[in-house]
This record gives C-alpha cells, sequence and structure tokens, in this order.
C-alpha cells in the first residue's frame, strides 16, 4: 500500500473544504428537555474547535524547516482550518436556539496552557487527546437528540474527525521513528493517563448528553480507548491513507 505524505493530507483538506450541506431550513428548535441536556455543552465544544493554533503552527514552523517537511505545516493549517468550521457550524446551530457562544472556559485554558508549555510532538499529543474524545463525544451529542439539522451537523464532524484522528496519526509518526521503544512505551502510557484523566472530566461537565444518549462512563470510555489504540497503530504502521478512510 502506497505511503501517505503530506501532499495526500493537503489534497485530503482541499476536496473535503467546499462547505457541507445541512437541513438548516429544517431547523425544528429543540425540546425543552434537549436543551438542557445540550446547549451549554455545545457552547463549550464550540469554543474549543476554534482555537486558532497559532503557537502550535510557530511550533510547526520550526519543524518544517529542520526536517524540510513543508507539506505537513501546509496541512496542519488546513487541518486547523476544518476544526474553525466545526466551531462556525456550531456557532451558528447555537444562534438558531438564541443561545450565546461562550468567550472562555477554564477546561478550553488549560488545555490551551498545556499546548504551550512544549515542542510540536507534545502539542500534537494534547490536541489529539482532545481529538479522540472527540468521536465519541459527537455521535452521544448525535444520539441525544431528535433535531435531523443537529444531527447531521453531528454525524459530518464525527466522519472529519475519524479523519483527523489518522491524520493525527499520520503527523505523530513523525516523532515516533525519533524514539526507543521504551521511550515510545512510556510516552504512550503518559498519554494514556493524560486521557483518562480528561475523559472523566470531559464525562463530568457533558454528563446530560451522554446520559440522553444512553451510554454509561463504561460505555464511553471502551469507546475513546478503541479510537486511541487506533491512532497508536496506525502512527506505527505508518500506511494510513486519507483516501482509505
Ligand atoms: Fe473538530
Ligand atoms: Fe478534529
Amino acid at each position: 500500500m502506497k505511503q501517505a505524505t503530506s501532499y495526500d493530507w493537503i489534497d485530503y483538506f482541499y476536496r473535503n473544504s467546499p462547505e457541507p450541506a445541512f437541513p438548516w431550513d429544517q431547523a425544528i428548535r429543540l425540546s425543552g428537555s434537549e436543551r438542557v441536556a445540550v446547549i451549554a455543552s455545545i457552547q463549550q465544544f464550540q469554543l474549543g474547535e476554534g482555537a486558532s493554533g497559532a503557537r502550535m503552527l510557530e511550533r510547526a514552523q520550526r519543524f518544517a524547516r529542520e526536517s524540510g517537511d513543508l507539506g505537513l505545516l501546509a496541512a496542519l493549517k488546513l487541518f486547523l482550518r476544518e476544526e474553525q468550521r466545526h466551531s462556525r457550524i456550531l456557532a451558528q446551530f447555537l444562534q438558531l436556539e438564541n443561545a450565546p457562544c461562550l468567550r472562555q472556559h477554564w477546561i478550553h485554558s488549560i488545555f490551551r496552557a498545556l499546548r504551550g508549555i512544549a515542542g510540536l510532538e507534545l502539542c500534537l499529543k494534547v490536541l489529539v487527546t482532545a481529538e479522540v474524545l472527540a468521536r465519541p463525544y459527537y455521535s452521544a451529542l448525535r444520539d441525544a437528540t431528535n433535531s435531523p439539522l443537529l444531527r447531521s451537523i453531528c454525524q459530518r464532524i464525527f466522519e472529519e474527525e475519524g479523519a483527523h484522528l489518522c491524520f493525527q496519526a499520520f503527523a505523530l509518526s513523525r516523532f515516533q521513528s525519533r524514539h526507543c521503544r521504551l521511550t515510545q512505551a512510556i510516552i504512550k502510557m503518559l498519554h494514556a493517563l493524560l486521557l483518562f484523566s480528561t475523559a472523566v472530566l470531559v464525562w463530568a461537565e457533558h454528563k446530560a448528553v451522554f446520559t440522553s444518549a444512553g451510554r454509561t462512563f463504561r460505555e464511553f470510555w471502551a469507546e475513546t480507548l478503541r479510537e486511541f489504540d487506533s491512532l497508536y497503530l496506525n502512527s506505527a504502521r505508518l500506511i494510513e491513507s486519507p483516501i482509505a478512510r
């Protein structure tokens, strides 16, 4: 199988860039109980999806100069643009529901600070932790509502987050080869610890969404772990292609 390159990812993000068509005109308002379960949660995710990634791009620029992989920098920019589109779509949905967007939230600030303290590899690990959790979250949000609009938004973001995980596996594989096996195992263990603590936090903050969708914490964690394992598997294999997803 052909090994994906940064340019394959640039191609993928370009092909996926046309604005998705959502049934905005079928915007049936959420019921009272749905609003209670999902609005505050969507507000948090809308804020998180909109990160500019400026500091990550600075690090990526340095990495691109050192490694000569200029394509990775361009692919990261397109990836961030897609994340910002998620934020815009959720903002548009919140507007229809007459709910404001948040300007800041303490969880978002912690993640921002974590991303700011280290080099590109750690920055990507922190970012990918949120990505791993995003898929189980959006599938639960989709199942927590009867709104055709919100369901189709969640389905689209869920699918794009799947491609993002493949992209992150590809980006992280750039660093994996620099570490010996023992260091790789320690990094993975620490990453799993960060993931578990974040999963507990996400569960506590968004419990109403998960329970409305009929998810237990055990199911949520099992789904999260599956995404995490496939991230490392794909990263180790170095063969994942955006076209294959
Ligand atoms: Fe996203
Ligand atoms: Fe993502």
